[in-house]
């Protein structure tokens, strides 16, 4: 499965099955996520994988998420050095660690609210110049839902997403981008569109500007929220590394680059150049 594939089937898993990973597939995850991996604001993330009932026996966390995951016996946990843009990296990580268990065939969830840090500080050994955005449980997908999930008590529907011309514009916000289905660009900003966000709000916004593509926060308030975190950071870290993984499938190149053009009122957050742009 390619990535562009596994991003268009991804979709949060919440109930799992108790059945254990094989020790192959542990080594290929334990493997891939142990490369290392910068975001574009340039920090090195941290990952480790945990096996709840080994943790729970070892180390005394419960690893607990409020009842909003099911079986899960499998967790990534992860950490960042703290500075502004450290969600925006973490993100751009974690993504490309979801995706390639999509493409395993395992289910995953983002977890940013209903999980407890201190257990995972402890696993991880986080150091106070550290923070931990979010986790994922890892696992096979139950056929059924979970308990919440059945009385609705999630806190959103993820099956929508806005329409293409909601979230990118040309020139300015007052134009919309019309989708072009032959346009590479176009095809890497549509896994921007399907990409999974805090609450399902989607905050991303782009506007295209000849061949540079600025990349905005369009914030919105997050009941709950933990303090600790920018929920929506996280956000956008995986709507870069959506963008960017299905530009590397569709060989196009080009580099991230931190310049904001002033261009609308939203909170600017980085822009990609084209590379035939950035080689003129
Ligand atoms: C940064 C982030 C934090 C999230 N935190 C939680 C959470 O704490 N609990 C939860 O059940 N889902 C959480 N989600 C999952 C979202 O609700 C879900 O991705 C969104 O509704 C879209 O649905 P989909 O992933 O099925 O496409 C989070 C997602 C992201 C990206």
């Amino acid at each position: 499965m390619t990535d562009i594939e596994a991003i268009k089937i991804r979709k949060s898993v919440r109930k799992y099955e108790k059945r254990e990973l094989s020790p192959e597939i542990i080594k290929e995850i334990i493997h891939f996520i142990q490369n290392p991996c910068k975001g574009p604001f340039g920090n090195e993330t941290r990952f480790i994988f945990i096996e709840k009932p080994v943790a729970k026996a070892k180390e005394k966390v419960r690893l607990g998420t409020y009842g909003f995951i099911s079986n899960a016996l499998y967790f990534i946990g992860g950490c960042v050095e703290k500075f502004e843009f450290s969600e925006v990296d973490y993100g751009y990580c974690l993504e490309k660690i979801v995706i390639r268990l999509t493409s395993m065939g395992l289910g995953t969830c983002w977890i940013g609210g209903t999980f407890n840090r201190k257990d995972y500080a402890k696993l991880l050994d986080l150091k106070p110049n550290e923070t931990i955005p979010a986790i994922t449980p890892v696992g096979y997908k139950a056929e059924d839902k979970t308990l919440r999930e059945k009385l609705g008590l999630t806190f959103t529907d993820g099956s929508k997403r806005y329409n293409f011309d909601t979230l990118f514009f040309e020139e300015s916000l007052n134009k919309p981008l019309i989708f072009d289905p032959d346009d590479p660009y176009h095809k890497a900003l549509e896994c921007v569109r399907l990409a999974p966000s805090a609450v399902n709000k989607q905050p991303w916004r782009v506007i295209k500007v000849g061949s540079k593509y600025h990349f905005y926060l369009k914030r919105e308030k997050i009941t709950g929220a933990p303090k600790s975190t920018d929920l929506q950071k996280i956000d956008m870290g995986i709507a870069l590394s959506n963008f960017k993984m299905a530009l590397n499938e569709l060989n196009i190149r080009g580099k991230w680059h931190i310049h904001n053009p002033n261009i609308c009122d939203l909170e600017y957050i980085i822009s990609w150049i084209d590379e035939i742009h950035f080689m003129q």
